[in-house]
């Protein structure tokens, strides 16, 4: 491809979509591309999508796909079903995907059968653990992408494992980390401490939203037990995520953890950036904390983002409370040393629009009529061992 005229469609569905893509459009429109945003509508409240756009500056989405809520395969199926039309509408030269959502893998599937190329930013990372459906999204989105845009050496050296192309795979550094870099001093302006009556590594922050550990009341009865202990030596602020807030309310929360609304970008950075310790099981988190420096205890027994366990601030705990207790005393007695991956530098999103546009290997890529199915490459094809 090249940047002149280059139509290219960016996907993003719901709220760790927002700040992967907006590097990437920004990057792909500084080179001339032509692009359209396309919002799936996977997440659509005020605290999970408006705050974010308006704190990160995207313009309104082009297109929009109201998929909404739903179990996996309606939202899947929705999301497939409204993309296809549009997809044949605009007839784009290529579709941007970012991340593991489920509206990842639905506009990843609809392009790779229509024809156009296809990116997926956030290429190979892999947790091995099938339960969680992000796993899932993350194979199938990979198996299907002509450029597979890794984050680090770990990811791409995942790819090739599964048998995938030297030509396919580019490791282009954390886009996620070139929005934080970009906004870090805007997000150090806001008053969101003082708001919260908090100082300065004067507390923990906790995230909690993941299906396995919201949704079982045993597993979270067990995390809120281990948060109470944790709270009695350092206090903890919880924002609450939608699917989090109704079993959080049935439980009830133990004394020393403040509940708060879901918070925006911004507020949520200058949250992580002043605490003494992130509790988390999101995957974003754990890489947002390892660019920061703050320690990291990940509330899940894997993780697919290893390079913040081995140079990052990032310590798995699992769920067991006793562990996760034991190990937030060990982080907060010593805190871990650590340093930011390699490309993680604020200009993967460059990179990124180098690829698409430059050529490289791009220059070599078969033309949409006549793309090379993946399972010509020696060993891609077989199903990952699960
Ligand atoms: C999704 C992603 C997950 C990501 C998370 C970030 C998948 C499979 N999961 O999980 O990877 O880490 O987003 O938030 O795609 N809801 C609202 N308002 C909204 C959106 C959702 O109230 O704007 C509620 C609904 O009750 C919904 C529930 O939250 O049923 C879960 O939303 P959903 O998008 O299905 O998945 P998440 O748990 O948010």
């Amino acid at each position: 491809m090249t940047s002149t005229s280059t139509r290219i469609v960016c996907v993003a569905g719901a709220r760790p979509n927002y700040m992967k893509i907006k590097p990437v459009m920004d990057a792909l429109e500084r080179r001339g591309a032509e692009v359209t945003l396309v919002h799936t509508g996977q997440h659509y409240d005020e605290s999970m999508n408006d705050v974010f756009f308006r704190d990160l500056g995207i313009r309104p989405p082009d297109r929009y796909l109201g998929a909404g809520s739903g179990t996996h395969a309606e939202q899947t199926g929705r999301v497939m079903a409204a993309f296809e039309p549009l997809l044949a509408e605009l007839a784009p030269d290529a579709v941007v995907v970012v991340g593991d959502i489920n509206s990842t893998l639905a506009c990843a599937l609809v392009t790779a059968k229509a024809g156009p190329l296809l990116a997926h930013v956030e290429a190979g990372l892999r947790s091995r653990d099938w339960s969680m459906p992000e796993e899932v999204n993350r194979v199938a989105t990979d198996r299907v992408s002509d450029y597979l845009l890794a984050p680090s050496d770990d990811a791409a050296a995942n790819l090739r494992s599964e048998g995938y192309r030297d030509d396919q795979i580019h490791v282009v550094g954390n886009v996620m980390i070139d929005t934080l870099f970009a906004n870090l001093e805007r997000a150090r302006q806001s008053d969101v401490l003082d708001r919260y009556g908090l100082t300065r590594g004067g507390y923990g922050l906790v995230t909690l939203h993941r299906p396995a550990n919201v949704d079982d009341p045993t597993v979270l009865r067990g995390l809120l037990k281990a948060l109470a202990e944790i709270a009695g030596r350092c206090p903890l602020l919880l924002p609450v995520h939608p699917r989090a807030a109704g079993r959080l309310a049935e439980l009830g929360v133990p004394g020393g953890i403040r509940l708060v609304p879901a918070a925006g970008y911004l507020d949520f950075i200058a949250l992580q950036d002043a605490a003494r310790v992130v509790l988390t099981d999101s995957g974003g988190v754990q890489e947002e904390t390892t660019a920061l420096g703050v320690p990291c205890v990940t509330l899940r027994e894997n993780t697919e983002r290893p390079v913040t366990v081995e140079q990052g601030t990032n310590v798995l705990a699992g769920t067991d409370p006793g562990r996760i207790v034991a190990t937030v005393h060990r982080v907060l007695d010593r805190p871990p040393t650590a340093r930011c991956p390699g490309l993680w530098d604020g200009r993967a999103s460059e990179r990124i629009a180098g690829v698409l546009l430059d050529g490289g290997s791009a220059r070599t890529r078969p033309r949409p009529t006549d793309l090379v199915p993946h399972g010509a490459a020696a060993g891609a094809g077989t199903r990952p061992p699960r």
